[in-house]
């Protein structure tokens, strides 16, 4: 385990005081905050390492390069892959959209079924509507329980002799229910169907090690693991990128370009057009180093522990209704409060108080009407944070319960 306090010294941003109150960051889910050496390394890369990758000869040039191509390789140590099955992109819905665009759109006919789970964000459903607006794939959807626990046997049910494709989380971003990938994948793979994770958010809480789960596609946001916006990778097996084409067309994935002709570049370069994220990509380069420096089963360990400490406060609450209570479950927790208070009410006093939380439908609004609720509030914790911090968010709660009661 490590030192908490420590950690915390590690995020200037943890420091400072909001509407005058000490800054409870309960927000993780949507967005974590960055450790100091993830700042300096892209202010370094900025002052004196710049340069675009993959185009010049000159020193600059090299230096980018290695420093970027570096992170490829641990990316793929994260997720336990090969080197030139990670293509990088800005965050999981672009990795998802490739998926969409090069490799489901070219294959899928009329009729065709993308099999998807309830706990979806709209990153792992809009771009398979777009195959169902465009082309008539049907999207066959199936429910977790009232725990929010997704049985995998029945999304194994729902495939049938049509279906091209599983689109299913890792873990939910609205309940944080982590869901059995590996046997979804294992079953899915018997019956010859690939399968789609968006590892958003569990890559942040828990070891991903994608030839474990079996996965065809497996995406990563580098916002949520610590690192820059726009930064981000998906792993895509081998095999299932020799079945793509590329999504978008541009510098870089190219290998000759002329009047009538063009030829490809090599994977995973095939798929990356354009000059990229570099300073991001390098960014999230440091800030997997610096969760890999704690220990993922460390940080696992830390937020199970947070969890079950914030569980047990909040069982003691009857009048706060959580949605999903999953044994699986991470360090999440959507609520609604009894009587008619809308979570943007609850978020806002929460606020006043230095506690940031999200409300809303959270990006997932079918699994909202699903749980029958048209908003909630999400508190949902990362690394660093506290016991002190549970404590401070029931007590603003039992606040609003008294301001709004
Ligand atoms: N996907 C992010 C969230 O859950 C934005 O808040």
């Amino acid at each position: 385990m490590y030192d908490v306090a420590s950690v915390r010294a590690d995020f200037p941003i943890l420091s400072r005081q909001v509407n005058g109150k000490p800054l409870v960051y309960l927000d993780n889910g949507a967005s974590a905050q960055k450790p100091q050496v993830v700042i300096d390394a892209m202010t370094r890369a900025y002052s004196y390492e710049y340069a675009n990758v993959h185009r010049g000869l000159h020193y600059l040039s090299n230096l980018a390069t290695e420093q970027y191509e570096a992170v490829r390789g641990k990316i793929a140590r994260f997720l336990n892959a090969d080197e030139r099955e990670i293509i990088f992109t800005s965050g999981t819905t672009e990795g998802i959209n490739l998926v969409s665009y090069g490799w489901a759109a070219p294959r899928l006919q009329a009729g065709d079924e993308i099999v998807l789970s309830i706990l979806e964000h709209h990153a792992n459903i809009v771009p398979w509507h777009f195959l169902r607006e465009r082309q008539g794939v049907v999207l066959k959807w199936v429910d977790c329980d009232a725990n929010g626990d997704l049985d995998p046997q029945a999304v194994l049910d729902a495939i049938g002799p049509r279906t091209k494709l599983v689109a299913v989380t890792h873990m939910s971003n609205v309940l944080g229910t982590v869901v059995d990938v590996t046997a979804i994948c294992k079953g899915a793979r018997d019956k010859g169907v690939p399968v789609m994770v968006d590892g958003s958010q569990a890559a942040v809480h828990i070891a991903v090690d994608v030839k474990t789960i079996g996965c065809d596609f497996y995406a990563i946001t580098g916002h949520k693991l610590y690192g820059p916006s726009g930064s981000g990778a998906i792993f895509i097996r081998a095999d299932r990128q020799a079945e793509m084409r590329p999504f978008m067309g541009g510098g870089d994935m190219i290998r000759e370009v002329s009047r009538e002709t063009i030829t490809w570049n090599d994977p995973p370069m095939k798929f990356e057009a354009g000059t990229p994220g570099i300073v991001q990509q390098i960014g999230l380069g440091v800030a997997l180093d610096y969760m890999t420096g704690l220990g993922m089963a460390n940080i696992a360990a830390r937020e199970r522990s947070l969890r079950d400490y914030a569980q047990a406060k909040i069982n003691g609450l009857n009048w706060l209704n959580v949605q999903g209570n999953s044994s699986t479950k991470g360090a999440i927790f959507s609520f609604t409060l009894e009587g008619a208070v809308h979570a943007h009410d609850i978020s806002t006093v929460l606020d006043k108080r230095g506690i940031a939380v999200r409300a809303g439908t959270h990006c997932a609004m079918p699994l909202m009407e699903h749980m029958g609720v048209s908003a909630t509030c999400r508190a949902s914790f990362g690394l660093y944070n506290t016991e002190a911090e549970v404590d401070a968010l029931i007590s603003a709660l039992e606040l609003c319960r008294d301001l709004f009661s």
